[in-house]
């Protein structure tokens, strides 16, 4: 959507101009999934699909928002904000509005238009873009002074408390944190973080959307977190230093092997060896070790998600198998909370055109299926759009 476009429509909506405008990107994930909310390592990126918002203060004490995209509206008293049943797509932002109130913020009445270019369901958090362009976006309008790692708790304890789901903090961090050019990688305990430039005349990162929506909310995830959160309190009775899954060895998982049981044991397994592939990943970055080498450890995060973790799905599976005949890929992984999505694949620039035409029939041959893609560009975090 071009800012004039997004001009027009907000005043053709709310019969005023805006009094800001603003992006706020998707994320892609390079690996280290299903570890934020077990304190652990991530390597996100902003991308270039983003949301893009025209806010405006009006005077009143109702919130009016518009979803362009999908000819939407809805109106609330500041006064009368809750969660909406049944996944309502105004949820994301009344609950920053929510989560802004919890925090002591005065929140008058505003009107907000919104549209963007990240497909919702395909793993690239939209719904942390939709939440953090409007923390970003009143924050400044309302010179609250939050840094933007509090609008990134802002944006995610909405996601808790409207949207339903007990994310962790990758999504919202990335949205807000991310660099042109750069994958950054989040210590989700310390906070600490550090960016890393990706060198696109090598590789690519390609997405191939599965085109299964996968639905977050709906359990799955949920469920996962409190596995991990069982392992965590077998565990810490034997060793009373875990506090969290980022504490635990493979050696406590093995110590503990009866007692989680099974199920509980792949997941805990799982996230033990994610955050170290986060770690050798970044290693391998930092020496300029091959890009087969840092391939490998993509490969490996797709088989714990699929065998241990449990998120994956047969289409997902297919375009990562399809990806390993497919000319110039290095590496390739499903991304993000999973059952659906997109993958993710690293690939030799010169080589992206092969590698598409390849996994495009594949998919087609294997499951009759068409096959969105999308080449990826490492963007900035959400930020002002000039008029
Ligand atoms: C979703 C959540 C994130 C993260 C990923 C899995 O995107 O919002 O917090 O847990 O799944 O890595």
């Amino acid at each position: 959507m071009t800012v004039s476009a997004l001009t027009s429509a907000f005043q053709q909506r709310f019969g005023a101009a805006p009094d800001l405008l603003l992006r706020a990107p998707g994320r892609i994930n390079l690996i280290g999934e299903h570890t934020d909310y077990n304190d652990g390592l991530v390597l996100p990126a902003a991308i270039d699909q983003e949301i893009r918002f025209a806010l405006r203060l009006n005077g009143t004490d109702r919130i009016r928002l518009a979803a362009l995209d999908f000819d939407a509206e809805y109106e609330v008293a500041v006064a009368d904000i809750a969660p909406i049943p049944n996944g309502h797509w105004a949820n994301y932002q009344l609950g920053v509005v929510a989560s802004l109130l919890q925090r002591g913020a005065t929140v008058p009445g505003f009107d907000c238009a919104f549209g963007g270019d990240i497909p919702s369901g395909a793993g690239l958090s939209s719904s942390a873009a939709a939440e953090c362009g409007v923390a970003w976006g009143l924050n400044k309008l309302l010179d609250l002074k939050l840094d933007t790692m509090a609008l990134a708790h802002v944006a995610q304890q909405a996601e808790h408390e409207y949207a339903k789901v007990m994310c962790g903090l990758m999504d919202q961090f990335a949205s807000l944190f991310g660099r042109a050019g750069h994958v950054v990688e989040l210590d989700c305990r310390s906070l600490e973080y550090a960016y890393f430039p990706f060198d696109t005349a090598d590789c690519r990162l390609v997405l191939c959307n599965s085109g299964v929506k996968h639905a977050l909310g709906d359990s799955e995830y949920n469920t996962r977190r409190e596995e991990c959160a069982r392992g965590v309190k077998i565990m810490q009775k034997r060793n009373s230093a875990i506090k969290s899954l980022r504490d635990a060895t493979l050696a406590d998982i093995e110590a503990d092997k009866d007692e989680l049981g099974e199920v509980v044991e792949k997941r805990c397994r799982y996230v033990v060896e994610e955050n170290q592939r986060v770690r050798d990943l970044t290693a391998r970055l930092a020496e300029h070790q091959s890009l087969a080498k840092v391939g490998e450890l993509l490969y490996a995060s797709h088989a714990g998600l699929s065998d241990l973790y449990q998120v994956s799905c047969a289409e997902l599976d297919t375009l990562v198998e399809l990806s390993r005949q497919a000319p110039g890929c290095y590496g390739a992984r499903m991304m993000g909370g999973g059952f659906g999505g997109c993958t993710l694949n690293l690939v030799a620039t010169n080589q992206v055109k092969e590698f598409l035409t390849h996994m495009k029939q594949g998919y087609h041959n294997e499951l009759g299926l068409k096959l969105d893609t999308y080449v990826t560009t490492l963007a900035d975090g959400v930020g002002e759009l000039l008029s």
